[in-house]
């Protein structure tokens, strides 16, 4: 029997990370006790002010959420950039919340590929940009990252500016943990405002730093043709709320407004009005770096003494390392002590030779896991 499915839908691979899943089902059949660094979906509590503040907002009539989001949201989402990035939005016009941002990523291409139908994406990268704009009916440019150039993509390389519908980058990025500074992204910024296309923006990490607070695609001096996309769920451990934003000028932000009502991704109000407690508290969030400094800290020098080379990993909560040999063989290794991680071939071709390692679980668990490193090593 034949059913009638999208070819984008029956060509894709499998989502890598559910290929992640099917290898500790595995591991668990044969009965090794796994620790988990392949999926970054912190183990972290949720601080208890933003569940009580999620207790709160339940009100006794349910209604449908609005695209447009809470005004008290679109405020404390506005005086978080302010305060953070020293840039004033306007909330009202150039903010909206989505449902973490994971669907707004995806869903983006849908809303700027017309005539235009390039979409540019990283790789090594996020499978979301591209699988996003397959589904749209774009076509996609892969735009490699190396480490001889910090991991950000090679701008002289591009020919086909004019081309292009929207440009994806994501530092600090997933999954090489480097950072980019304000002039690339004035420098990308800028090419977009000539050329016209959108520079879409994930800083889904830009909190999880360790040095110094990374900058935003929002400083640059013209932000006419810029996207920014954040979320709560690294910064406040948030990942089964599905709270996030787009911020982006008023053009594309009415865009966003106008599409999402069709598809009904708005974020459910009693979790808006856990996200104001969030984006409004600095203080979990310093607490929450110090804790991935300290799985860090734990577990590098054992990943080091087993042969793995740091290659990034300036910020986020991945470490990013050179192994010898084919990354998917390094990974499954790995797994046969009971540590599963993410191989870089994963995140696209130029990701081989590397391997991804999601400082999620916890603090106990990652010393388990220094110690079985040091075992093996
Ligand atoms: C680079 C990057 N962007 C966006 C997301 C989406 O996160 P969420 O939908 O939870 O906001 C993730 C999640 O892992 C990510 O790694």
């Amino acid at each position: 029997m034949t059913y009638p499915l999208s070819p984008v839908l029956t060509g894709l691979a499998q989502y890598p990370f559910a290929r992640l899943d099917a290898w500790r089902a595995e591991a668990t059949a044969k009965g090794l006790a796994v620790i988990d660094f392949g999926v970054g979906d912190p183990r972290e509590v949720t601080p208890s002010f933003i569940r009580d503040a999620l207790a709160a907002g339940i009100t006794e009539v349910s209604s449908y959420p609005r695209a447009a989001g809470l005004p008290p949201l679109r405020a404390a989402i506005g005086d978080w950039i302010n305060h953070r990035f020293g840039v004033t939005v306007d909330a009202d016009r150039e903010i909206v919340p989505t449902l973490g941002s994971k669907e707004a990523i995806f869903s983006f291409a849908q809303v700027v590929t017309g005539e235009r139908r390039v979409i540019a994406v990283p790789e090594p990268g996020y499978p979301v940009y591209e699988r996003g704009a397959l589904f749209a009916g774009a076509a996609i440019q892969p735009v490699p990252l190396r480490k001889s150039t910090g991991w950000l993509p090679d701008l002289d390389a591009i020919t086909n500016w004019d081309q292009l519908a929207a440009f994806w980058v994501c530092y600090p990025n997933n999954p090489t943990g480097a950072i980019a500074p304000l002039s690339f992204y004035e420098e990308l910024a800028g090419k977009a405002a000539e050329h016209g296309f959108i520079l879409c923006s994930d800083e889904a990490y830009s909190e999880l730093w360790f040095d110094e607070p990374p900058v935003s695609a929002l400083q640059v001096s013209d932000r006419s043709h810029v996207a920014v996309f954040n979320t709560l769920s690294k910064r406040s451990s948030m990942t089964g709320y599905r709270s996030g934003f787009v911020c982006a000028s008023e053009p594309i932000a009415n865009a966003l407004r106008t599409y999402r009502p069709s598809v009904g991704t708005a974020p459910q109000e009693f979790v808006q009005r856990a996200s104001v407690s969030a984006w409004r508290d600095e203080s979990h969030v310093v607490d929450i770096r110090e804790v991935y400094r300290r799985k860090r800290a734990t577990l590098l020098p054992a990943l080091e003494a087993a042969g793995m080379r740091l290659a990034g990993s300036d910020a986020t909560f991945f470490l990013w390392l050179a192994v010898d040999g084919s990354s998917e063989a390094y990974a499954r290794q790995l797994l046969e002590s009971g540590l599963l991680v993410a191989p870089g071939a994963f995140f696209g071709p130029a990701g081989e030779g590397y391997v991804r390692i999601a400082l999620v679980p916890t603090q106990e668990e990652c010393e388990r896991a220094a110690e079985i490193l040091r075992e093996v090593s």
